[in-house]
């Protein structure tokens, strides 16, 4: 077959370097594409949400499958406009289609859902600008912190958490009022502050059977000890020591098994990745979000930790035959620490040159913000590189990373030293 990855993050890397093993698999193009999978695919430079230049491509190469990384595309529905083109319609598309993919492309849909079908998750109430008053009511009945939630996409930056009632006032009027997030901050999610310990579990679905892959933990603040400003993911860990077998089994009755029926009931074609984010309260597992692909880093854990052929499973998929694999797990723990450019996730230089690669041992060195410049690995983004390793324990795993980040280089390189610390 012929596969279009789109994305250029570590998470598709990652996807690349997986699909490529598979005897199924004749040609790769990733889209647009970094320097990890330019050196196992053939990179094409174009726009994940300009979907005519994806037509072209996918017309022109005969592709056969495409696989999307970003939520982007989801959200706008690129699996829509392969379903109501003629040309396209027999190409697979792994990814749900747009009404699926408002579960995160709006977090009031996410919770709209998760409460019509009975899954754990926190109190709510959403508000517009012209409930404001009811906002600040309802905040008066919660005791702090407060959660504030722009309703649409945001980047991961649309999530405030307050300790004071006038501050998430203020915030409130200012998402709502003076668009502090844009367009995605039209509505707003007050919810319930849930005190307890994070955790992701990954779903596989073809809309009707459901496989269910390895746990992950990830570190989304920028320095040590969780503290500071919020990232895309600074590293992670799978399993998730404290994801212990009885509660697995609480996460696959209480949320996964009523998440994938609720798509089925509501009429919500799903085929692709279900993220679900989760809080452990007390010893029951809830609901924070849900995303409609995989994460990053995590798939740079959870991907090196399937044995399956990828291409098998996506073909699975999309004929709806996913009851018939049979998911096999590496039993190693897997942990990957990112490098990223000094000054994210505020400014940063870009254009710096990556040495030490080829000194790596027993590593999975992950490209994302990394592009080839006159034959150089050069830096192009905030997360750069995510170093992967496997250990029998997690500890093990965390030192090899660090052993090898010690063999790399670029000007101004940070990483935080603690992945895993709180486990
Ligand atoms: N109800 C909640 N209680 C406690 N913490 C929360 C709650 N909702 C979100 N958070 C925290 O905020 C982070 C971001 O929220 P999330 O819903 O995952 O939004 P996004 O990933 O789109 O920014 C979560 O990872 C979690 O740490
Ligand atoms: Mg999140």
């Amino acid at each position: 077959m012929t596969i279009l990855i789109l994305g250029s993050g570590g998470r598709e890397h990652t996807f690349a370097w997986k699909l490529v093993q598979s005897p199924l698999c004749q040609k790769l193009f990733v889209a647009p594409g970094n320097s990890g999978t330019a050196d196992i695919a053939e990179n094409i430079d174009l726009s994940v949400t300009d979907f005519d230049a994806i037509k072209t491509l996918v017309l022109e190469k005969q592709i056969d499958m495409v696989v999307v990384g970003p939520e982007d595309p989801l959200v706008l529905g690129i699996h829509d406009f392969f379903l109501n083109d003629s040309d396209l319609k027999h190409v697979a598309v792994i990814g749900p289609q747009k009404a699926a993919a408002q579960l995160e492309g709006s977090k009031e849909f996410a919770k709209e859902f998760l409460f019509r079908h009975n899954i754990p998750t926190a109190a709510y109430q959403s508000f517009d600008a012209s409930s404001l008053e009811a906002g600040y009511n309802f905040l008066e009945t919660l005791s702090p912190p407060y959660v504030l939630k722009a309703d649409g996409l945001a980047a991961g930056k649309g999530v405030l958490i307050l300790n004071e009632l006038d501050e998430a006032k203020a915030e409130l009027k200012s998402m709502l009022v003076d668009a502090k997030f844009g367009a995605a901050s039209t509505k707003v999610v007050v919810e319930e502050f849930l005190d307890g310990i994070e955790l992701s579990c990954f779903v596989l679905t073809d809309g009707k059977h459901y496989q269910i892959l390895p746990t992950a933990k990830d570190y989304k603040r920028i320095g040590e000890g969780d503290t500071g400003l919020n990232t895309g993911g600074m590293g992670a860990v799978s399993p998730v020591p404290f994801a212990t077998e009885s509660f697995l089994q609480k996460i696959e009755e209480r949320v996964v098994k009523p998440t994938v029926a609720g798509l089925q009931k509501d009429g919500l074609d799903y085929k692709g990745f279900i993220f679900i984010g989760l809080i452990k309260v007390g010893d029951n597992p809830k609901v924070i979000e849900y995303n409609v692909r995989m994460g990053d880093p995590e798939t740079e854990v959870v991907l090196p930790r399937l044995k399956n052929d990828l291409v098998e499973i996506f073909q699975a998929i999309a004929n709806q035959k996913l009851d018939k694999i049979k998911i096999e797990i590496d039993e190693r723990a897997a942990t990957t620490v990112m490098l990223v450019s000094g000054g994210y996730p505020e400014a940063y230089e870009k254009g710096k040159e990556i040495t030490g690669l080829l000194n790596l041992t027993d590593v999975l060195p992950f490209h994302a913000g990394a592009i080839i410049n006159d034959g150089k690995v050069v830096t192009s983004g905030g997360r750069v590189m995510a170093i992967t390793s496997f250990g029998d324990t997690y500890q093990e795993a965390i030192k090899k990373s660090y052993q090898n980040i010690e063999k790399l280089h670029f000007d101004k390189m940070y990483y935080r030293k603690d992945i895993g610390f709180d486990l």
